[in-house]
Formats: C-alpha cells, structure tokens, sequence
C-alpha cells in the first residue's frame, strides 16, 4: 500500500486529476474517470480537523463510487495530532493515499497557518508527514508551490519532506505570493528531479494531455486541473479513437486536444448531473451542476437561449428536459463539434451574428 506511489511511476507518465475546491467532488471524478480511467483523481481539500469533529462532513464527502479507484483524498491543516485522527476515519472508506496541502495561497488558509505556510514553517510539515505516516497505512504525498515569497527553498524543503518519508510530491509552478498570476514555470520542478527520488509530478496551466506530454520533461507524471472545466476529455492522448469499452469516440482531436461531438457534451452532462444528484441529493446537487452545465457548453454560443435556463435549473428532471430539447432541435447536428455548427450557414443568422 505504502508503495502505491512507486508503483505507478514504473508506467510512465502518471495522469493526476488536480484537487480542486467546490470541483472535484464524487461526481466531478466519475465523470473525468468515465472518459480516462487510467487517471489517479484528488479530492477536493477538507479540514483534518472538520474530519474529526464532524460525522457530517466525513459521511457526505468521503464515500465513494467504485470507479473513482484509486483515490486520494486531500486534507489541510496544522496539527499533526488532528491529520493522524482523520487519517483513521479517512482510511474507513477504503481510499489509496492522503494528500496534504501545502500550497493553497489563500488569506484566510494562510492566516490560520495551514496550506502555503506550512513552506515557511518546516518543522510542522516535517511532524505532519512523519506523524501521518507512522498513524496511517496509506501513502503520505504532498501538494505544494515553488516557495512562498520566492523559489529558493524548494529543493530544501522537498528533501526536507522526502526525509519524513513522503510518498510523491506535486509541484505547482508558481510561488504562494504569485497566486494565479503570470505563467507556471516547470524549469525548478526538473531540477528539483535530480535531487529527490519520490515521484515528482508538475502542475500548472496543462491543458491537455499533449500538453502534458511537451512539458513533462524528466518528471514522473502531470496534474491538470482547470483544464478539466467542462472538459473531461483533456486526459485523452491524441489519436486515441476507440474508448475503453472497444468503442470508437464519435469527435476526434484538432491540434492533440479531442474535441467532443455535440452528443457526447450532452450525454456527459446528463452523467455528471445524475450523479451529482445522487451523492448530494436533488437541491444542492442541481445547484451545483449549474456552473458545470455553461463550461461544457463554453464552445457552443448557439445555445445561449438554453444556457439562461441551465443556469436556473432546480431539478435534474428539468435538465433531462432541456437536454432533450437540445436533442431534438439539434438533431441533424449532433454528431458535429460545437464550434463546427457555429460556422454553419443555417445557424449564422439564429445566434444574432453575421
Ligand atoms: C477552483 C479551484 C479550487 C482549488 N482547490 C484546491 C484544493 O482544494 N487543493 C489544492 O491543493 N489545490 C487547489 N487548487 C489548485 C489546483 O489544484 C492547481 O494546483 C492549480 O489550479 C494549478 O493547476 P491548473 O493550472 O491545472 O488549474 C484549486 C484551484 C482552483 C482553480
């Protein structure tokens, strides 16, 4: 179990889905694992100590679908004591691994000293590795940045990280203070390479799998995240046409990213809202999908008439409707790529557009 993270990178290259907050919850892996099942999925980020303390929160974050395997759950916080005690209920639910966050930038995370501060504050990362991994059975990985303020600590501190017996580290390519600003930049992720032995994985603005594969370098493996938004395609390698069912992919791919027919869009959203649904139940499960439903249709301002009602929608009956309104005025064109019925002559004058 502990060797989770060695086995893998023995089949190079290692696809990670990014945790990502109010995303990557059950419904939101599923669906990225229905198209790619080869892809090791994250958790969203949840409190080690809201764990504890609340049967509530570990009860509706923590079950799982059997096809979401392997999964690793995300976990922030400061007290080594408090990460061992979620590990124990964490480790109920039968996942692969546990994360820790040590790279959220944000105020709030870092005035509590949890996420990005835990770069500045070396010896409580060093206790919660060696504490989780004493306590847990599970693979301890880190998620972090390049540094906090600046990049020249990285090296130190994945040492420092690997020396707690981390299993694999995951390098976001920006510092804490830079945010989301500017472009990440892998250059000290690949020397970093040379100096641990854990598999090492890049994060930051890979849109895709080809894009992976040009950035990848002498790393173990890549992570995507907003890539994903409406786009769980992005871990498809170009050119790979039959699904793993045996069945081949109604799109193809335009410049190594696969570009879904109109019908998939609409069946994968319909996937993604059911089961939405049904891990969070009908009110918040349809509120949820909303900002799911317009990035799937990012492409296609045709529907810009149905997007105002997919963004308003209060039951999944009335999105399988609307689905199949979609369905059925389109239906000559469903088996073309969004932005090819855009261009089309018929539909120029509809979208208001010359
Ligand atoms: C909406 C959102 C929520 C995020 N939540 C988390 C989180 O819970 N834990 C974490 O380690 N990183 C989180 N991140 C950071 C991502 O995991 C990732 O490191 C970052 O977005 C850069 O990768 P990307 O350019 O592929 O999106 C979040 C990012 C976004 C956009």
């Amino acid at each position: 179990m502990k060797n989770f993270w060695k086995n893998l990178a023995e089949k190079w290259p290692i696809l990670t889905l990014a945790p990502m907050d109010g995303y990557t919850d059950s419904a939101y892996r599923q669906t990225v694992k229905k198209i790619s099942p080869e892809v090791i999925t994250f958790s969203e980020f949840y409190s080690a100590d809201g764990l504890v303390h609340s049967k509530f929160l570990a009860g509706s974050v923590l079950p799982h679908q059997e096809i979401e395997k392997p999964l690793i759950i995300q976990i922030f916080g400061k007290d080594p004591e408090m990460f061992a005690r979620a590990a124990e209920i964490i480790e109920q639910y039968n996942v692969a691994g546990i994360d820790i966050n040590m790279g959220c930038p944000a105020k709030k995370v870092v005035k509590s000293w949890h996420g990005s501060c835990l770069i500045i504050n070396r010896d409580t990362a060093f206790q919660i590795v060696e504490t989780l991994n004493k306590r847990s059975k599970r693979p301890i990985s880190v998620k972090t940045r390049l540094g906090f303020n600046g990049t020249e600590s990285l090296i130190e501190f994945a040492k420092w990280l690997e020396s707690a017996w981390a299993a694999s580290l995951t390098v976001h390519g920006r510092t804490a203070a830079q945010g989301y600003t500017w472009y990440a930049d892998f250059t000290q992720i690949y020397e970093l390479k040379n100096h641990i032995n854990i598999p090492l994985i890049c994060n930051g603005d890979i849109m895709n799998y080809e894009d992976g594969m040009r950035k990848i370098n002498n790393l173990n493996g890549f992570m995507i995240g907003r890539g994903s938004f409406g786009n769980p395609w992005c871990f498809l390698k170009d050119g790979d046409m039959i699904d793993h069912h045996g069945n081949k992919r109604p799109g193809w791919f335009v410049n190594g990213q696969y570009m879904p027919t109109l019908g998939e869009i609409l069946e994968m959203m319909e996937f993604h809202a059911t089961a939405l649904v049904q891990c969070k139940w009908e009110r918040k499960g349809t509120l949820d999908i909303r900002k799911h439903l317009v990035q799937y249709l990012k492409w296609f301002p045709g529907v810009g008439v149905y997007r105002k009602r997919l963004v308003t929608i209060e039951s999944l009956e009335v999105l399988v409707q609307i689905i199949a309104e979609i369905r059925a005025e389109f239906r000559d064109h469903l088996d073309l790529q969004p932005l090819q019925i855009n261009s089309l002559d018929e539909f120029k004058g509809y979208w208001g557009v010359d």
